[in-house]
């Protein structure tokens, strides 16, 4: 008999993701969501694994449950969820078996949790302590109250939490019952568990375990599962982009402002290297391309500077698991003349990369072609990307 166990939470409807049938239950590829879920959890060290269903939905979930255990099926309970996450935890906590001391709680929602987070949390738990799984905060972060930005906040003392979050059992079923009692409702197990009076440690969390909430993340999920994996190791990626002069105000290139130089027509800037650099980055990590991204459909970002599309394509790299070795660029075109601020553009599309090196060389075209003849600027990017935390 196991002592640990898994409380597979699947009982939500699936609000913010608004389809036909409750969360778990869509499919990501031809697998569903909870299905996904417990495949990370079987391939995970032996426990009791509990999922806890949508009312009216048990059969499916055991359905679910018999796929991915395998010869592991006698490890396996359905329960019925109640209204609330709390509630459908409790339900979980009630089919525990009597040598379980080691309790886990995980989103069915977080789908492609790697295995190897499951056991490091198993690990780390500890007789008296509980332990969370955490993504460092990468956005900036603003503290508003309406439409006033009130006060920037600290980002390095914020983490985000995941789950598995893995708890003593008997102190979670005591902070369970507390909280029961007082009526009160948690986002939570460790903000439940800490309000009991109890210490919670954290160790890092895979990009990987994001929760699929709303539609974007569920195609993020499609396109995780869609990228081939087999190749692990270094990627190449390449980009072009072409810009025509006869855009309003400056020059933008290269994440700079050019002064009296004529600017570039474009949905956003027209910042022809960083879009370059945009396809190269996603092209090496099969994540799409710029237009998926960052095209009409996105009017986000239109007008937008390079140093924007660059720090979110670093960032979807990143929730991809790819981490950037370096980017080369070439950029061919009659004006401005680059070289006395080659170092300054490097610099600032480095920075926007997260630190990546960026090296850009120009060239004029011998009066040949259409940048010979300046009626536009042509960029050719080449990009290198590393397995980061990339797992199958
Ligand atoms: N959950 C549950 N029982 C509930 C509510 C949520 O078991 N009454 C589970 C969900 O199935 C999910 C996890 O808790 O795996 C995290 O919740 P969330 O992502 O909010 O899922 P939903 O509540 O289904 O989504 P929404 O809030 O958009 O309705
Ligand atoms: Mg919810």
């Amino acid at each position: 008999m196991p002592t640990t166990a898994i409380i597979v939470v699947a009982a939500g409807s699936g609000t913010r993701l608004g389809a036909s049938a409750p969360k778990a239950f869509v499919g990501i590829d031809e697998r569903s969501v909870l299905r996904h879920a417990l495949d990370g959890v079987f391939a995970a060290a032996s426990a009791q694994v509990i999922v806890v269903a949508p009312a009216g939905h048990e059969g499916d979930a055991e359905t679910e449950m018999r796929a991915a255990a395998g010869e592991r099926i006698d490890l396996g309970r359905v329960v019925t969820g109640g209204d609330t996450r709390q509630q459908s935890v409790i339900a979980g906590l009630h089919a525990l078996w009597g040598d379980v001391d080691t309790v886990l709680v995980h989103d069915a929602a977080r789908a492609l949790t790697p295995p190897s987070q499951i056991d490091a949390i198993l690990a780390a738990v500890t007789r008296t302590k509980g332990t969370i799984p955490t993504l460092p905060v990468v956005n900036t972060l603003k503290r508003v109250s309406g439409d006033d930005v009130v006060e920037a906040v600290d980002r390095a003392e914020l983490v985000a939490a995941q789950t598995p979050q893995g708890f003593p059992r008997d102190l979670l079923e005591a902070a369970y019952a507390a909280a029961t009692d007082s009526g009160a409702e948690y986002t939570d197990d460790a903000a439940l568990f800490a309000a009991a009076g109890h210490s919670v440690s954290h160790i890092p969390g895979s990009p990987l375990a994001f929760k699929i909430t709303t539609p974007e993340d569920l195609e993020r999920a499609r396109q995780l599962l869609a990228t081939p994996r087999t190749a692990p190791g270094p990627r190449v990626g390449i980009g072009t982009d072409v810009h025509a002069y006869g855009g309003e105000g400056n020059l933008w290139l290269a994440g700079l402002e050019w002064p009296g130089e004529p600017a570039l027509s474009g949905h956003s800037d027209g910042d022809a290297v960083a879009h370059a650099i945009v396809d190269a980055l996603l092209g090496a990590a099969a994540l799409g391309d710029i237009g998926e991204h960052f095209g009409t459909s996105h009017p986000e970002y239109a007008g937008a500077h390079g140093d924007v599309f660059l720090a979110r394509t670093r960032e979807i790299l990143a929730e991809a698991g790819c981490v950037i070795g370096n980017v080369s660029v070439q950029l061919q075109a009659n004006r401005p003349r680059f070289s006395a601020r080659r170092a300054e553009a490097q610099e600032v599309l480095s920075a926007a990369l997260g630190g990546a090196p960026v090296s850009i060389t120009a060239t004029t075209t011998d009066g040949l072609g259409f940048a010979g003849r300046g009626e536009g600027v042509a960029v050719t990017a080449v990009a290198l990307v590393l397995p980061g935390t990339l797992e199958q």
